[in-house]
């Protein structure tokens, strides 16, 4: 039965995103192809509060107040029509996409009671996995996805679905650069790139050197450190490179002038030297006044540095 009641996190006006308003909100039935998840929690992403410092100029699609929130898990109280793979009570994982441009509606934001979601972005909840530990996965997981495999990102074969494709694929000695491994995208990444049969050589702190190896990373260097371009690039020699995923700000920048080094990365055959850019580069500090044009002003700069630099 449908509950009678449910509330939402508020985002009342773009540029004002704290403190939410927690409010009564409607509860909305389930259309065809989507299903209604009672929260049990649910994960904050970076966009979560891009999109309320930056909605008056880069999201100018979103309707006030606003909820947002992609991450979700709880169990199931709805299916709509032609829902065959979720029933009432099974416990679920989704992302909620009420800020997309194409959805564009408030029953689809993460931060409520009630989250509609679309069944084909929702994923069973194995018993292995309690609903905290699933809720941080799903906009994590699918933006690594995006970076590695999607046709206009760096287009990436699949993993192969038996182990001795993947075994086959390793012996090609291809090797990917993941720049922010540690992060939540990273991490996803490092493991669906060595599932699809890379080797990995990530970036992060020295503290996280043996969390991305335990992923899959071969290799790890500290992004911090002055020689880690040379010290990346010089990894690379006697490798075929399959391109890098940049994430974590600057990290288009470093990615470039590691593949730049034309002596030491060699790339695939017939590959250009292709970066996934998970990241904008912001300026730091970010302008406190002004915001627009001066934002509008650094993008102008970074992006005209960015094809130079290209
Ligand atoms: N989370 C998402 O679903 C998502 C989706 C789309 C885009 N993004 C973008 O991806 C980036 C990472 O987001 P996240 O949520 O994955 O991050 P996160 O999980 O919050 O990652 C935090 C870690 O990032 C590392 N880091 C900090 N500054 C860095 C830099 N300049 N270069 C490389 N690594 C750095 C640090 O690792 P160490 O402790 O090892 O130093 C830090 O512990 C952000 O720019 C975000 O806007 C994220």
């Amino acid at each position: 039965m449908a509950p009678s009641t449910n509330h939402a996190a508020f985002c009342p006006a773009p540029g004002k995103h704290l403190p939410f308003t927690v409010s009564p909100a409607p509860y909305t039935q389930p259309c065809a192809g989507e299903l209604v998840i009672r929260t049990h929690a649910l994960a904050v992403n970076p966009v979560d509060h891009m999109l309320p410092d930056f909605g008056t100029f880069m999201f100018t699609h979103i309707k006030y107040p606003a909820v947002f929130g992609f991450d979700v898990s709880g169990e199931v109280v709805e299916v709509g029509k032609g829902v065959t793979r979720f029933h009432v009570g099974d416990r679920v994982v989704g992302c909620a996409f009420g800020a997309d441009k194409e959805r564009n509606r408030n029953a689809e934001g993460g931060f409520q009671e009630y989250v509609v979601t679309m069944a084909e972005h929702t994923s069973p909840i194995p018993d292995s996995l309690s609903y905290e530990q699933a809720a941080v996965i799903p906009l994590g997981l699918s933006t690594a996805a995006a970076a590695l495999f999607q046709k206009d990102q760096l287009a990436l074969p699949y993993p192969p679905s038996n182990g001795a494709q993947a075994e086959e694929k390793k012996k090609k000695n291809e090797t990917l650069l993941i720049w922010g491994g540690s992060t939540s995208v990273g991490s996803n990444a490092i493991q669906l790139a060595t599932a699809a049969g890379y080797d990995v050589i990530t970036t992060c702190s020295p503290r996280n050197n043996s969390y991305c190896q335990s992923l899959g990373a071969g290799a790890c260097f500290d992004y911090n450190s002055p020689t880690c371009v040379a010290d990346i690039a010089k990894a690379f020699q006697g490798k075929l490179c399959a391109g890098a995923v940049a994430i974590g700000n600057g990290g288009v920048d470093r990615c470039m002038d590691v593949l730049a080094r034309t002596d030491q990365v060699k790339m695939k055959a017939n590959r250009k030297r292709f970066i996934a850019m998970v990241s904008f580069t912001f300026p730091t500090p970010m302008p406190k006044s002004f915001v627009f044009p001066r934002f509008i002003a650094w993008m102008i700069y970074w992006n005209s540095a960015m094809a130079i630099k290209g």
